[in-house]
């Protein structure tokens, strides 16, 4: 194996421009990956370290004071297998050009997913989804190396343990492996998936019946410019919680209350909740915390209206949980992860001063 020399290491590293919230923050080291082989040359650290992809499911509510290791290794195959074709992404291309490259071939199945900011690599992190898609349902394994014990790795769908926005290296194996490539089995015959509903709606408003997989990513690519913000023009990470997952008789107590909130069944009997409905009809869509806001087109979304703060993130976040969890006895989870060490070291004195909106309209 031909010999690669050690990645370059930086300090003292600004990294606004590596997360697309853009909260101000600095790294201790940085190391950006080019290839797989680098990563055995990178001496080890005792420092903490994490993995960076295209920092969209990132936030740095803090400086981070170990190693921050950049995710930019490239490349991509495509192998026939069966009627299917299998496609190797490596960890560090852009997630939504993967797609357009995909569809360009006539693969599909990955159609729904078009325009979900974010790498390769990140995509398992958050089992990445949208408009009835999730990642694992075309998933077929991934390479990583488990920093555990050394060693290159390859696992498959049952080992990575999806669930809703979730898998193993987000809960029990965090920061455990770094995935290099990802590989993903794609159909070469077109059968639209228009179940979710406001995907259906949309195709019915353009009275498109039997849509073409053009006129189907363009449907998705419209909702998603209408329901987030571009993260070039107003920093944003995608939904910032997740649709909290309840059990039948809670769901029941809520909608009967409530009978237009969006809900959506689970497996093992559980509902889905809308999140977004939730935190809008408490009157939060356009209110904010200093210079970081929820979206005042879609209330799952929070945005950085430029010169906001972590502790400003960390007071509307908590904020609206309590809001949410007062009126509906639901506890909201944030989606993205939030590292780094908040400036403020009393976060519990901040959020109360807060008014919840609803209580400011009464
Ligand atoms: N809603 C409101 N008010 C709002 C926002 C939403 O009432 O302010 C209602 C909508 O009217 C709709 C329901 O809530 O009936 C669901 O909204 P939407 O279709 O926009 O989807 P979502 O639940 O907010 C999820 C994913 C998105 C994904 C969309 C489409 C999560 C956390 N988010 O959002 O994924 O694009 O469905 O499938 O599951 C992401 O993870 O970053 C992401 C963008």
């Amino acid at each position: 194996m031909p010999h690669s020399s050690a990645p370059e290491i930086r300090s003292n590293v600004d990294l606004s421009g590596l997360s697309s919230f853009r909260l101000p923050a600095r790294a201790a080291e940085l190391v950006v990956l080019d290839t797989p082989e680098q990563l055995e040359a990178l001496p080890a650290s005792d420092a903490p370290e994490l993995v960076l992809g295209g920092g969209t499911n990132t936030l740095f509510i803090g400086d981070f004071p170990g190693r921050i290791i950049l995710n930019r290794m490239r490349g991509l195959r495509f192998r026939r297998d069966g009627d299917s074709v299998l496609v190797t992404a490596a960890a560090g291309e852009n997630w939504h050009a993967l797609v357009r490259r995909c569809l360009d071939r006539g693969l599909y199945g990955i159609e729904n997913l078009v325009m979900i900011p974010g790498s390769v690599g990140a995509a398992p992190m958050q089992n990445i989804g949208a408009y009835g898609v999730e990642l694992s349902d075309l998933f077929e394994r991934l390479t990583a190396r488990d920093r555990l014990h050394d060693r290159w790795v390859t696992l498959e769908r049952d080992a990575c343990h999806f669930g809703y926005r979730d898998s193993r290296f987000k809960s029990f194996d965090r920061d455990r492996f770094l995935i290099t490539e990802v590989t993903l089995r794609l159909s070469q015959t077109f059968r639209p998936n228009t179940g979710y509903a406001s995907l259906a709606g949309e195709l019915e408003r353009l009275k498109i019946k039997q849509p073409s997989v053009r006129q189907l990513a363009a449907a998705v690519m419209r909702l998603r410019r209408h329901r987030l913000p571009d993260p070039a023009r107003l920093p944003n990470a995608g939904s910032f919680f997740k649709n909290p997952v309840v059990a039948r008789t809670q769901a029941d107590e809520l909608l009967a209350e409530h009978p237009e909130l969006p809900h959506w069944p689970m497996p093992e009997g559980r509902v889905k909740l809308a999140a977004g409905w939730l935190i809008e009809t408490l009157g939060w869509r356009g209110q904010s915390v200093g210079d970081i806001g929820v979206y005042r087109n879609h209330a799952l979304v929070l945005v950085n209206h430029g010169r906001g703060s972590g502790d400003e993130l960390l007071a509307l976040i908590d904020a609206v949980r309590r809001s949410v969890h007062e009126h509906f006895g639901i506890s909201l989870e944030a989606e993205p992860q939030l590292v780094g060490i908040p400036t403020s070291s009393d976060l519990n004195t901040g959020p109360a001063s807060i008014p919840d909106p609803l209580e400011q309209r009464e």
